[in-house]
């Protein structure tokens, strides 16, 4: 292929070896290829219709990209950095196929509404690999917290033992994150769904070109209604990158946990060894790596969202080169997010729970202090004296190094007569997870009616 620049014309120098690989960005953009042919196929359809090419030079314009897509797949193309981009190696690559009629696809477009439309098609599909991933996550959660939803943890608030709470409970918070999620990255591909093609450089074409034919075409809702618009913002890359960051940032935290529940001194759980390495020097060590990593990559994505909210701030309209630097963020938040997403979806369903150490736990630290307090406050006394009274009896248990539980009902007395046997049924901790039984309480029975609509509303997504 003939490393010509398509744009020459003006010039008399060629251009400085070093500049000609610094302005590239084929060895990155190249992944776009799928989504550029789908477009300049697109493309020539319209212009075909509106009478701007002929039959036959269509019919050559789309054998001859679909030959160089599978030549691509097959990894059997030449990719020319003197050709700058993918936009120009294909065209290029065209025109040296099936000569003249290449060089008539470029009519009535440029490579700055075709790059707008190149990310937009490959973040639709992209948002839809990723949210399927999501939702095979969330189903991942649903089979534990069927599985767990009697099973009882501490709850905690400032890492210190708050109540009792059912792991079915726990793993149904982590649902409802990612349903928020899912949500923003739905909103955002919404959004994205318009066609910048027609914009060509930034003030559309003197072609008479069927824009909504086109749209249609690509699957786009509409072509974008402002041509300035349409080639220069690039804040659905953005909006994608913040969903990511809000997703990782659920992901880190629950890693978080992950880990500190699969550590010796807490022991609540143990995930599989398929998704743990080990020490090369400490025999004894099985390490929550994938949980780790997944902490750690969100780093590099709330990295990516600053990237791009950088990258933009400062251009004015329209197109400007730096926009090209749009490509690396967004592919590498893509390709880490659905890499953390398959791992956790594969991890989840088999993290073992072990309920002897949850319930211990539970046992340090008065978890049921304020169900004797609600005790209380049924029996007609006022909530503030009613605290006051658990405390003086939390008090009495720290000295004699017992449980609420283990105190006598004389001595339970002694804080406030109103108390009677009844009192060590709110005590143990399946009263008190069962008393919070309403929606969204960490009852059992609620745990189990919250799977039942979350898989109605998965289906419904
Ligand atoms: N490689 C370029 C990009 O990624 C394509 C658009 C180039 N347009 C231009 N006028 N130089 O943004």
């Amino acid at each position: 292929m003939t490393d010509k620049k398509l744009w020459a014309g003006r010039f008399n120098e060629p251009t400085d070896a070093f500049v000609e690989a610094f302005t590239a960005s084929v060895e990155f953009d190249q992944r776009l290829a799928p989504q550029d042919i789908a477009g300049s196929i697109a493309h020539a359809t319209m212009l075909t219709r509106q009478g701007i090419l002929t039959e036959e030079e269509f019919a050559s314009i789309k054998a001859g990209l679909e030959q160089i897509l599978a030549s691509i797949e097959k990894g059997e193309f030449e990719w020319s950095v003197a050709l700058e981009d993918v936009h120009m190696n294909v065209e290029a690559a065209l025109t040296e196929a099936i000569g003249i009629a290449g060089k008539k696809l470029h009519t009535g477009r440029s490579r700055n509404d075709q790059v707008a439309t190149d990310i937009r098609l490959y973040m639709r599909d992209e948002i839809d690999l990723v949210l399927a991933e999501v939702s095979r996550l969330q189903e991942a959660l649903l089979l534990v917290a069927e599985r767990e939803a009697a099973t009882i943890l501490p709850g905690f608030t400032h890492l210190q033992t708050a109540q009792p709470v059912t792991f079915g409970h726990h793993m149904m918070a982590w649902f409802e994150m990612l349903q928020r999620d899912a949500g923003r990255l739905a909103d955002c591909r919404a959004r994205m769904n318009v066609m910048p093609l027609g914009a060509a450089a930034l003030a559309g074409t003197t072609y008479p070109i069927d824009r909504h034919y086109t749209a249609q075409l690509l699957g786009f809702d509409a072509p974008a209604e402002n041509s300035l618009d349409a080639v220069s913002d690039r804040d659905f890359a953005i909006e994608f990158t913040a969903a990511a960051s809000i997703l990782m940032m659920h992901l880190s935290r629950f890693s978080e946990e992950l880990i500190i529940w699969s550590s010796a001194q807490f022991a609540f759980v143990t995930l599989s060894d398929a998704f743990c390495t080990g020490s090369s020097i400490m025999p004894q060590k099985k390490n929550p790596d994938v949980p780790e990593l997944v902490r750690g990559k969100s780093g590099r994505i709330f990295g990516h969202l600053m990237a791009l909210l950088t990258l933009m701030k400062g251009q004015p309209l329209a197109y400007n080169k730096d926009n090209q630097e749009d490509k690396e963020p967004l592919f590498d938040t893509v390709d880490n997010l659905k890499g953390c997403l398959k791992v956790f979806a594969d991890m989840i369903p088999a993290i073992q729970c072990r309920a002897d150490n949850m319930r211990n736990a539970t046992m340090k630290g008065f978890a049921t202090a304020t169900d004797l307090a609600d005790y209380l406050v049924v029996k007609g006394v006022a909530f503030r004296d009613a605290h006051e009274i658990v405390g003086k009896a939390v008090a009495l248990c720290i000295e004699k190094e017992c449980d609420l539980s283990d105190l006598s009902l004389a001595e339970l007395q002694a804080f406030s007569d109103i108390i009677d046997e009844e009192v060590f049924t709110v005590l143990t901790l399946e009263g008190s997870v069962k008393a919070r039984d309403h929606i969204g309480g960490t009852a059992p029975n609620q745990v189990l009616a919250a799977v039942k609509r979350a898989r109605q509303r998965l289906n419904e997504n």
